[in-house]
């Protein structure tokens, strides 16, 4: 038999619960985290049987938290983990949808007949009634890339993750994987505290759970993987750290964009081969059309040019190149369209400021915004969630 599936989300000193599950071959451990935002983000990501979530946070936090997943996962067994043993908590517990309650600290015995108590209930529930699964939200990677530089990727990447925060309330990050000469936290205006050095030096040992602690918070939401500070550290990152390091981003945030190098090596291999969509940016003239096309078959010659997506990017005076020529003469479409708004461009850069948010009414911030709508595809907007409120960022 399939092992079951479960989601541990506990932020109790001293919780051995992963360790305890993870010795039992019936139960199989999906992901632990101590924070409800991620527990959450797992949730939709895993869609586990059962979640197990401590309920003992300040105030009434932890009962409102544990309805908004009974409402949103119920395909999912809610069991709620707490060291009160107060009785109106306990019932309000059940009224919200949770299917048992365990007092904190469980003994093993009794740990293990609730998960397979709740588990009967489950099948026969599901014998029962159709319980329909959510429909997975979107958890994509999209890799902006070119072979040209100076075309807009930073530019655009960073405000596509910002845009992308905004449309929707999931978890978005912003990864700099131009190792040599990143810049992506000089353009968000963050202190690059923590680097994607830190990452890969913690690689062997890093759990799902403290991810948060190596990112750096951007006012936006969205989380950023700094450049390393010391360029000379690019020499050591190999293909094996990038491609671990974009899974378990992946695994927790619904959106990972990757900033990519202006050329080609082994490192950018894995955020080609992981991404979903592969945004290719460009400008219009001769050169970078040339350039342009050369990346295509590249691209082509991998077997990746379904999944990519061409942008246009500071599109004003094109000369004699006109953008339906262009697209004739290449046999390709261009996706997105990006006006040329040069001072605009060059000031959010100078301030520190996502161009979107640099001027949200611009062309230029409107196009990224509909680029972004339609990379989220088939993901409806998420309309306010129960869970929205909860949210910390
Ligand atoms: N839509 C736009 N209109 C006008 N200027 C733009 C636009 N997008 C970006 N730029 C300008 O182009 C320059 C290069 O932008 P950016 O650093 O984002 O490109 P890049 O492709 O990441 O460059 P690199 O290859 O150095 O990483 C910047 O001066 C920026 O202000
Ligand atoms: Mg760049």
């Amino acid at each position: 038999m399939e092992p079951v599936t479960i989601l541990i989300i506990d932020s109790s000193e001293n919780s051995d619960l992963k360790q305890r599950l993870h010795r039992r071959s019936e139960f199989s451990v999906v992901g632990s985290t101590s924070s409800t935002d991620i527990g959450f983000t797992m949730a939709e990501r895993f869609q586990p049987a059962i979640i197990l979530l401590n309920i003992d946070t300040p105030g009434e936090e932890g009962l409102a938290a544990a309805e908004a997943f009974a409402l949103e996962f119920p395909a999912s067994s809610l069991i709620l983990l707490t060291e009160s043993d107060n009785k109106k908590i306990l019932r309000h517990a059940l009224q919200v949808g949770a299917k048992d309650v365990l007092t904190l600290p469980v003994p093993d015995t009794k740990l293990y007949s609730c998960l397979n108590k709740v588990m009967q209930m489950d099948l026969r529930r599901r014998e029962l009634f159709s319980i329909q699964k959510k429909s997975r939200p979107e958890f994509k990677v999209i890799t902006v890339f070119n072979t040209k530089g100076g075309v807009g990727k930073t530019t655009i990447s960073l405000s596509l993750a910002v845009a992308l925060k905004q449309k929707t309330s999931a978890r978005v990050v912003l990864v700099d994987l131009d190792l040599f000469s990143g810049n992506i936290a000089l353009m968000a205006g963050v202190e690059p505290r923590r680097t994607i050095k830190d990452l890969i030096d913690d690689i062997n040992i890093l759990e799902q759970d403290v991810l948060d602690d190596y990112l750096v918070n951007h006012k936006s939401g969205i989380k950023i993987v700094p450049a390393p500070v010391n360029p000379e550290f690019a020499s050591f990152v190999e293909a094996e750290h990038v491609e671990k390091i974009i899974g378990m981003l992946s695994e927790v945030f619904n959106y990972v964009i990757i900033d990519a190098p202006t050329f080609f090596s082994d490192t950018i291999i894995p955020a080609l081969e992981q991404a979903d969509d592969i945004v290719i940016v460009s400008t219009a003239d001769l050169a970078s059309v040339q350039n342009l096309k050369q990346v295509l078959d590249l691209l082509g010659n991998l077997g990746m040019r379904n999944k990519t997506r061409i942008v246009l990017n500071k599109v004003g005076y094109t000369g004699h190149l006109k953008i339906q020529d262009l697209e004739k003469q290449l046999n390709l479409k261009i996706d997105y369209v990006i006006p040329n708004v040069e001072k605009s461009a060059i000031d959010a850069i100078n301030m520190g400021i996502p161009l979107i948010n640099y001027d949200s009414s611009s062309a230029a911030a409107q196009k990224i915004k509909e680029m972004a709508t339609k990379l989220m595809a088939s993901e409806k907007e998420k309309s306010e969630t129960v869970f929205s409120f909860l949210k910390r960022r």
